[in-house]
C-alpha cells in the first residue's frame, strides 16, 4: 500500500499538521470520492429514488442500485436482494431480533463480550417475548471459548433457535472463529447472525463460505456516510421475517382493508430514505475493493504490535486481550487503574498531540460492569495511520501515565 498516497484520498489527513486518528472502530475517516458523492446527490441529483421516474429520480435509483451490487460483490452475497441497506448495524440487529417469530423454549446463545447493539435486543426479547437468552463465557484471555460453547449448544438441543456473535470485538479486537461456530450450531438446526461492525471493514468477508444466515454491518466504519448501516441476508429468510418499519416501498400494494408485502430489500426499507448515503455508500465499497484486505489486516497488525509493546509495561496500563497483537487486529484496548483517569487521558492526547483514541466502556457495559471496572481507553487503526500515528500515540501516552501517578 503507498499510505502517502492512500493519505491524500482523506481531506481530515492532509492538514499541516495532521491528527494522529485512532478512533477508527467507532468511526472511520471518510476519503474525497465519498464526501463528492454525498455533496452530488444534493446538487446535481436531489430528488426522490425508488419513485420518481424524473431524471432526478432515475439516476438515484440506478446510484443505488449500484452501490447495493457494489456490495453485494463486496460480501460474496448471492444475490443483490440480499442486501437492505439500514441506518447502522444495531438497526440490522434489531431487524433480525424483531423480525423473526419466537416461541418461549428457544435458546439465543451470544457472548459475553458483545456490543449493546448484539445483546440488548437479546435481552428485549427475554423481557418481551419470554426466550431464554444465554451467554457464552470467554476464555480468559477473552478469546472465545469454543468448548463452552459446544457445551452450551448441546445443553440446549433441540431448543437452540439462534447464534449471534461479533465477528470482531469492539471492546478488545479479538476475531471469533465463525467456521466452527457455524459448523456446531448447524448441528442443532440454529440460525447464525454476525455482528460484522468491525471485522468487514478490516478483512475479506464471504457471506457465503462462512455458512451464517445473517450478516449486519456498519457502513460508516467503513469509509461510508454516517448513520448507513446493511443487512445480508439469505433471501428465503428475509423473505419470510417480518420488517419492523413498515410504510411506503414496503408493500406491493394496499387496500383500506389490507395490504400484499413487497419482497427483500424493499420490504425492510420503508420510508423515504438516506438517498446521499446510499450512494455514496457505493463510492467507499468501490474505494475498499481497491485495498487489498488481507494486506490491510497485517498492516493494522503491525501498527498494533507498535502501539501494544510500546505500553504493556507501563505501570498500571494492562491490554484487554492476549498480548499478541496479532489476535487483537488493529485494537489496542487498555485497562487503566484508578490513578489513570481514561476520560482525562483521551483529552489530553488529542489536546497535546492531536491523538484521537476513545475512552469509556465502548457499548460493552456488561464486561465491565461484570468485571467491575470502569472502562477502557481504546487506540484503533485503519490502513491510512502510519507508524508515526501510533508512536506519536505511545510517547503521549506514556507521558500522561507518568504524569498522572
Ligand atoms: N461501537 C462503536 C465503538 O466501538 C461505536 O466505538
Amino acid at each position: 500500500m503507498d499510505l502517502k498516497q492512500l493519505r491524500e484520498d482523506f481531506p481530515a489527513l492532509c492538514e499541516e499538521h495532521p491528527v494522529a486518528y485512532l478512533d477508527n472502530a467507532c468511526v472511520t475517516l471518510r476519503p474525497h470520492s465519498v464526501i463528492n458523492a454525498i455533496s452530488d446527490y444534493y446538487t446535481k441529483t436531489p430528488g426522490c429514488g425508488g419513485r420518481s421516474v424524473h431524471r432526478y429520480g432515475t439516476t438515484v435509483s440506478k446510484t443505488i442500485a449500484q452501490s447495493r451490487k457494489t456490495l453485494a460483490g463486496f460480501f460474496n452475497a448471492p444475490s443483490v436482494n440480499e442486501i437492505v441497506f439500514t441506518r447502522n448495524a444495531t438497526h440490522s440487529l434489531n431487524q433480525v431480533a424483531k423480525g423473526l417469530s419466537w416461541n418461549k423454549d428457544d435458546i439465543i446463545l451470544t457472548t459475553d463480550r458483545e456490543h449493546n447493539s448484539n445483546l440488548v435486543p437479546w435481552l428485549q426479547l427475554e423481557q418481551e417475548q419470554g426466550v431464554d437468552h444465554r451467554v457464552v463465557p470467554s476464555n480468559a484471555d477473552n478469546t472465545f471459548d469454543l468448548e463452552a460453547f459446544e457445551s452450551m449448544c448441546s445443553e440446549a438441543g433441540n431448543r437452540l433457535r439462534m447464534v449471534s456473535v461479533s465477528q470482531v470485538g469492539n471492546l478488545d479486537g479479538i476475531e471469533t472463529p465463525i467456521r466452527e461456530i457455524t459448523k456446531i450450531a448447524k448441528d442443532y438446526d440454529a440460525l447464525v447472525c454476525i455482528d460484522g461492525a468491525q471485522s468487514a471493514p478490516h478483512m475479506p468477508v464471504d457471506v457465503q463460505s462462512m455458512g451464517i444466515d445473517f450478516f449486519a454491518f456498519s457502513i460508516h466504519k467503513m469509509l461510508g456516510p454516517s448513520g448507513m448501516g446493511g443487512l445480508w441476508g439469505k433471501e428465503d429468510l428475509l423473505n419470510s421475517m417480518r420488517t419492523i418499519q413498515s410504510g411506503g416501498q414496503t408493500v406491493k400494494t394496499s387496500h383500506y382493508d389490507r395490504f400484499e408485502w413487497a419482497k427483500s430489500p424493499s420490504k425492510f426499507e420503508g420510508g423515504l430514505g438516506h438517498f446521499a448515503g446510499m450512494m455514496a455508500t457505493g463510492a467507499a465499497i468501490d474505494y475498499l475493493s481497491k485495498l487489498d484486505m488481507n494486506q490491510v489486516h497485517e498492516h493494522e497488525i503491525n501498527l498494533n504490535r507498535i502501539m501494544s509493546n510500546g505500553v504493556k509495561d507501563l505501570d498500571g496500563v494492562s491490554i484487554i486481550g492476549p498480548e499478541d497483537a496479532s489476535q487483537r487486529g488493529g485494537i489496542c484496548s487498555l485497562l487503566l487503574d484508578e490513578k489513570l483517569p481514561a476520560h482525562d487521558i483521551a483529552l489530553l492526547l488529542d489536546e497535546v498531540s492531536g491523538v484521537m483514541v476513545r475512552s469509556g466502556q465502548h457499548c460493552v457495559h456488561s464486561w465491565f460492569n461484570s468485571r467491575g471496572y470502569n472502562g477502557s481507553l481504546r487506540a484503533s487503526a485503519y490502513f491510512y495511520n502510519t507508524e508515526e500515528d501510533v508512536k506519536r500515540f505511545v510517547d503521549t501516552f506514556s507521558e500522561a501515565v507518568q504524569a498522572f501517578q
